[in-house]
């Protein structure tokens, strides 16, 4: 018999992976273009020449070896060059890492970071996976209320939040699933607010959206805000790479046990299995430098399916990031919600898998023709809620 608690988490867990499932059976049943799946973070633009060139490049030099489990130094300085200016703080090669993703630098943050019972403070809505990190450090996750209008959390609740066993704060900017981006007013309250402990509390930024982000807003630097902030970075997102898994910690000299913290990132690096990340991506990032790829598209169609449900009536805030909406659902149950949205074809992820019920996810990351051909669905939808 395996184990009872993996049993029972997998029983419990990812609705995201449900829909998707659940997506294959319509398609299957319906054909594919009767089907529009908003369930899946999965960024569809194709990935650049350049970045196709660049991983040719590197295959070409053969370089699979193992490595230092932080990763190349050259690409290291690179990062923390970049991390220096955008923060204003000392970031040299020793406080990065490079990981497997972003869910790989979570890991290895929390694992370096949390003793068993430490608490960690996850922001409402969060991203679900966030719970399972903290169970694998046997870490307590502990959500914090928002504000529905905008998203941002409540002072009170994150004054309620705090206690002498808080280890740290996740913050995802840009946020999935809300879109929200926190500014710099928000961290500026937050930091005050941490001044006043006794403990240092570790702030953790997840930032695997930063580079989507609309109508000329940026993410503010964490390490700026944050003597104690720890970046995890992933270019699963901005590259179109999700598959690939490759991402960074970065923290700066001014951080609480500096040197403890980097030589724990990089044995956690290693204890956990991944011992370093792609060699090849690594490569393949150093050859790039500064390229970014055009993400505007990303915005077009934010405004495309905002409109559309804002058209019709539907309650949602307009993202300033990453490439979700986060409208109420219709009816107060979510999940039966979904399920409407599923016989109309619509494939949607209920607000309580990111702690939110009475909410619905839609990931835009799809062709602008799936929006427009899913117009008449969403009108049906819709007309079964008008009473
Ligand atoms: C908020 C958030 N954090 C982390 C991750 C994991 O990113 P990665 O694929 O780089 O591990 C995701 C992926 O969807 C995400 O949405």
């Amino acid at each position: 018999m395996i184990s009872q608690a993996v049993l029972e988490k997998n029983r419990g867990s990812s609705m995201i992976r449900q829909m998707f499932e659940q997506g294959q059976v319509l398609r299957n049943k319906y054909g594919a273009d009767n089907v529009y799946d908003f369930s899946l973070g999965n960024p569809d633009l194709p990935v650049s020449a350049q970045l196709t060139a660049a991983l040719i490049a590197s295959a070409q030099e053969g370089r699979h070896g193992y490595m230092n489990n932080a990763g190349y130094p050259e690409l290291r300085a690179m990062i923390a060059g970049r991390e220096q200016q955008r923060s204003g703080r000392p970031v040299t090669e020793q406080g990065v890492v490079m990981t497997v993703g972003a869910a790989g630098a979570l890991n290895i943050i929390l694992k370096s970071l949390c003793n068993p019972g430490d608490e960690v403070m996850i922001l409402k809505p969060y991203f679900s996976e966030y719970l399972r990190y903290c169970e694998n450090c046997a870490a307590t996750a502990v959500p914090v209320d928002c504000d529905p209008d905008n998203f941002l959390p409540l002072t009170s609740a994150m004054e309620q939040a705090l206690s002498p066993k808080t280890k740290a704060i996740i913050i995802n900017n840009p946020n999935n699933p809300a879109g929200v981006v926190y500014d710099a007013a928000f961290y500026e309250q937050l930091a005050a607010l941490l001044s006043r402990l006794k403990q240092p509390v570790y702030v953790i930024s997840d930032e695997p959206y930063a580079q989507i982000v609309y109508d000329r807003t940026t993410v503010p630097s964490l390490l700026r805000y944050f003597p104690n902030g720890i970046v995890a970075y992933s270019w699963s997102k901005s590259l179109s790479i999700p598959g690939e898994r490759i991402g960074y910690v970065a923290v700066s000299e001014d951080c609480a046990d500096y040197e403890d913290l980097c030589q724990a990132l990089v044995f956690c690096n290693r204890s956990l299995g991944f011992v370093n990340a792609p060699a090849i991506w690594q490569q393949t990032l150093l050859k790039l430098g500064d390229y970014q790829p055009d993400l505007t598209i990303y915005q077009q169609r934010r405004d495309l399916l905002y409109s559309l449900l804002t058209g019709l009536g539907w309650d949602c805030y307009k993202p300033e990031g990453a490439f979700y909406l986060f409208p109420r659902s219709l009816e107060a149950d979510d999940q039966a919600f979904a399920q409407a949205a599923a016989e109309e074809h619509i494939l949607l992820v209920p607000g309580r898998g990111f702690g939110m019920p009475g909410y619905v996810r839609l990931a835009y990351c799809v062709d602008e023709a799936v929006i427009h051909r899913a117009e008449k669905a969403f009108h049906r939808l819709t007309e079964r809620y008008r009473s």
